[in-house]
């Protein structure tokens, strides 16, 4: 059984806690091997059609990688550390199904690197996030460099990534690294409501849209373009293609069954 994050699994929808409250959900390495775990079971469970992660508390969704055992740390561990933890993080990315990150407070550091590995991130209005390493004489690890400029911009992650600084829900949102912003009271319901919709559309389809995506903005137009074509055909072969389309000529709401 998992000590550091809760997983909780309910009509499709496996809701990943991270549960450190005491340290503000702080990652250290039981929380990142606990993590992998889940993210396997996410992998391979077909039960599991959908995640959202969120951080216990009202505090905090992860307030970093855990300072006291970087502290501690040679290069050689520096660098294992933070290869674990992209290659977990990556997983869950790549995962296959949509990932929705409530972010309930303060994501930084490895927090926000946790939040923009997943496919959406709903906001509370008193979240704040930043990629504070440079504070501590550190640099981000957990795919910091790499994914907030591909969100946000190069000029607006270097800004964030060089100061250090922590920004608001509502700045967040203006860059464009959260999707929206919500009450904290509404932010389970909220990404619940807006997995859920995802979730009625075609499994394959969700899948190939990840997939592309994914894929595509590391390669050239010409390349991601190709995908999408080889996508759209490959669908064609699926059961719920013929399904989707045979229920919109029938005017009712498509079953989909995942073949
Ligand atoms: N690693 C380890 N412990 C952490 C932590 C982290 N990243 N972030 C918070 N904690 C711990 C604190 O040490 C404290 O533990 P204690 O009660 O045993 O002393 C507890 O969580 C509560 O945090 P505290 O600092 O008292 O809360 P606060 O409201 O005063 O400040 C923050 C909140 C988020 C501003 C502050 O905790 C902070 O700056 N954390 C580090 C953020 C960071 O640099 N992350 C990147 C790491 S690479």
């Amino acid at each position: 059984m998992p000590t550091t994050l809760l997983f909780e699994l309910s009509d499709g929808i496996a809701r990943i806690t991270i549960n450190r409250p005491d340290k503000l959900n702080a990652l250290n390495a039981t929380v990142i091997s606990e993590l992998s775990d889940a993210v396997t079971r996410i992998e391979t469970d077909a039960a599991v059609r959908g995640v959202i992660l969120t951080g216990a508390g009202s505090k905090a969704f992860v307030a970093g990688a855990d300072i006291t055992e970087l502290a501690k740390q040679t290069p050689i561990e520096g660098k294992t550390r933070s290869l674990l933890g992209q290659q977990v993080f990556r997983r869950l990315e790549r995962c296959g199904k949509p990932v929705v990150a409530a972010v309930n407070g303060f994501a930084l550091g490895g927090g926000c690197e946790l939040a923009m590995a997943c496919h959406i991130r709903i906001a509370a209005e008193h979240a704040r996030f930043g990629q504070p390493e440079v504070k501590l004489g550190i640099g981000p690890g957990y795919g910091g460099t790499a994914r907030l400029p591909r969100l946000v911009g190069r000029g607006r992650a270097l800004e964030l990534l060089l100061t250090g600084a922590m920004i608001d829900a509502a700045e967040a949102y203006r860059i464009g690294l959260v999707n929206r912003v919500v009450p904290a009271d509404q932010l389970l319901n909220e990404t619940e409501t807006l997995l859920r919709t995802i979730l009625e559309n075609g499994p394959l389809a969700i899948q190939a849209c990840l997939e592309a995506v994914d894929a595509g903005m590391q390669t050239s137009l010409d390349q991601a373009l190709l995908l999408e074509a080889n996508h759209f055909g490959l669908l064609s072969a699926t059961g719920d293609m013929q399904e989707g389309t045979q229920a919109f000529v029938e005017k009712r709401k498509a079953a989909f069954k995942g073949v």
